[in-house]
């Protein structure tokens, strides 16, 4: 599954490739009910993945790398395997442990209906009930998976609880904090029925809560707004979490996983006094169109001057099917929660130039860039995974309506010919070697490290080379400005960045390179013939 001894081995192809820091999905104590972001014991490393001296020592080693790490932190909910829930378990309706978490008696007759009518952003019921001494009693909340109950942010225990847990984590060094669901915290008084869309993913068509085409159907053009997500009382943790950082020495910083759909309240999770940085999903969700792009960075970056934050761009992460995937698929702007065999299986060579292409735009954009781990070497969604090999409680929580988010999680590639790619061990004494926690697909042979690293014209090249020149031309820390030749009606994404431009074509005709212009960078090795830019790619120049 991979370990922390594995990670500090690699952080010199990470320091090689270019990149600043690293965040790190969770590695607590966990019954990995949701690959560890159900966590038992927060300042405990779950012996999968070693131990807190083989924290330290990776800390040590990044740090002496010049790369700071980023630990995600799941304040949200917790395991049903946590002490407390165990505790509230085994405790009466109305106690201070139960008062840890959202228990309420049920409605209807003897309370066999739920609380209200949430649905859990995996599917099925937000609410699950217990038996106690045998017979049904009180339910309890859980906006993911059972066994994710969701903490009560009523209760100043929880907020001393997480506030220790993020001084344990500061104390030993880590540079800042991924927050989990950083938008779900505080639930509406009253906890009111809503009919809206429980999704973490707005404009997504192809998955639904319910795993029933007929929910689909019934989804509201526009949602009412969520009781249980972007609540204006979460604002009020981050205040006081900010002060936590700044009694700490050197840089240290918060960023949000909110999915929130408009960037004025996205901007409100990195106002001066809250959260450092925020993803930037509208980005994200814009796929292969040039007006859907245009429209994520003018919105994202008017939305983060405003409250004087530096904006954030991300192209794939763990829960969204990777990026040459998506761009491979006929409609290239869709967003499908997972891709199976039955599925439309992607074009990956279309995918992976528009992959490039686009990386290319986002790497010269100023701000922080964050790149998902392979995508560096133009990893595709494993998009045939057999239903007997997923792990994603959506996928189970929605009978595989959702095809969920094990296709992007698998094992990259380090070497072509070893076993498991060099991601999992090689034959042990006990046996033979252990294949990866998720199988890879062929193609991922093609796309190993060890190879790219010795191929001219490599997608990783490509990254390390884009990487370099945006760190030696300061881009994160640079001006963006829409060029003469930007058409994002004809497919054309043009702008320039310090001394810097960028040409993408998202179109369907080759676009002219302006006269006298020098390419220092090209997304493909077909992105330019004569002086024309071919579609389905981008180059960086200089004038
Ligand atoms: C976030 C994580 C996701 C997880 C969920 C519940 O969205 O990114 O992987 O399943 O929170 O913790």
């Amino acid at each position: 599954m991979g370990d922390l001894p594995g990670i500090s081995g690699k952080l010199g192809y990470l320091a090689d490739l270019g990149v600043n820091a690293v965040w790190l999905s969770p590695f607590y104590v966990s019954p990995q009910a949701d690959a560890g972001y159900d966590v038992a014991d927060y300042r405990r490393i779950d012996p999968l993945f070693g131990d807190l001296a083989d924290f330290d020592e990776m800390l040590r080693k990044a740090h002496g790398l010049g790369l700071r790490v980023i630990v995600d932190l799941v304040p949200n909910h917790t395991s049903d395997e946590h002490v407390w829930f165990q505790e509230a378990l085994g405790s009466p309706a109305g106690s201070a442990a139960r008062n840890r978490y959202i228990f309420r008696d049920g409605n209807g007759v003897n309370g066999n209906e739920p609380p209200n009518n949430w649905r859990s952003i995996f599917g099925g019921k937000a609410w699950t009930r217990l038996m106690e001494n045998g017979v049904p009693g009180q339910w309890y909340l859980h906006l993911f998976d059972t066994k994710q109950p969701d903490l009560n942010w009523e209760n100043p225990e929880v907020h001393d609880e997480m506030e220790s847990v993020l001084r344990f984590w500061l104390d030993r060094g880590v540079d800042g904090f991924r927050v989990d669901v950083a938008h779900g915290m505080v639930k509406a008084a009253g906890l009111p029925d809503w009919d809206g869309h429980s999704t973490m993913v707005s404009g997504d068509e192809s998955g639904t809560e319910a795993g029933t085409d007929q929910d689909h159907q019934q989804k509201p053009a526009i949602d009412p707004p969520s009781p249980f997500f972007d609540q204006d009382g979460v604002h009020e943790i981050y205040r006081a979490w900010n002060l936590i950082l700044k009694e700490y020495d050197g840089d240290r910083m918060l960023v949000a996983e909110a999915w929130v759909e408009q960037p004025e309240r996205l901007a409100l999770y990195v106002r001066p006094d809250e959260m450092q940085q925020a993803f930037n999903f509208e980005f994200l969700l814009a796929g292969w169109d040039a007006e859907r792009i245009t429209a994520a960075v003018d919105s994202s970056l008017a939305a983060n001057a405003s409250v004087g934050a530096p904006t954030t761009w991300v192209l794939s992460n763990h829960d969204t099917v990777r990026h040459p995937s998506r761009f491979g698929l006929t409609d290239p702007t869709t967003f499908p929660k997972g891709i199976s065999a039955e599925d439309e299986q992607p074009n990956e060579a279309l995918g992976l130039a528009r992959a490039c292409a686009v990386t290319l735009l986002m790497l010269a954009l100023p701000g922080s860039a964050y790149l998902y781990q392979g995508e560096e070497l133009g990893l595709p969604e494993h998009t045939t995974l057999d239903a007997s090999v997923r792990q994603d409680p959506a996928f189970f929580r929605t009978h595989g309506v959702e095809r969920g988010r094990d296709g992007c999680r698998v094992p990259l590639p380090w070497e072509a010919a070893a076993p498991g790619h060099g991601f999992s061990s090689a034959a042990t004494v006990d046996g033979p070697a252990a294949p990866p926690w998720l199988p890879q697909p062929e193609s991922f042979a093609r796309c190993a490290a060890d190879v790219q690293s010795r191929t001219t014209g490599s997608t990783l090249e490509l990254y390390r080379n884009a990487l370099a020149l945006r760190s030696a031309h300061r881009l994160g820390a640079g001006t963006h400005e829409w060029s003469p030749e930007h058409q994002p009606k004809s497919g054309i994404v043009a702008f320039s960045n310090g001394a810097i431009s960028v040409l993408a074509n998202v179109g369907r005709i080759p676009v002219a390179i302006p006269e006298g212009a020098r390419v220092i960078l090209a997304s493909g090795p077909d992105a330019i013939s004569n002086t024309m830019l071919a579609p389905n790619s981008a180059v960086w120049i200089t004038t």
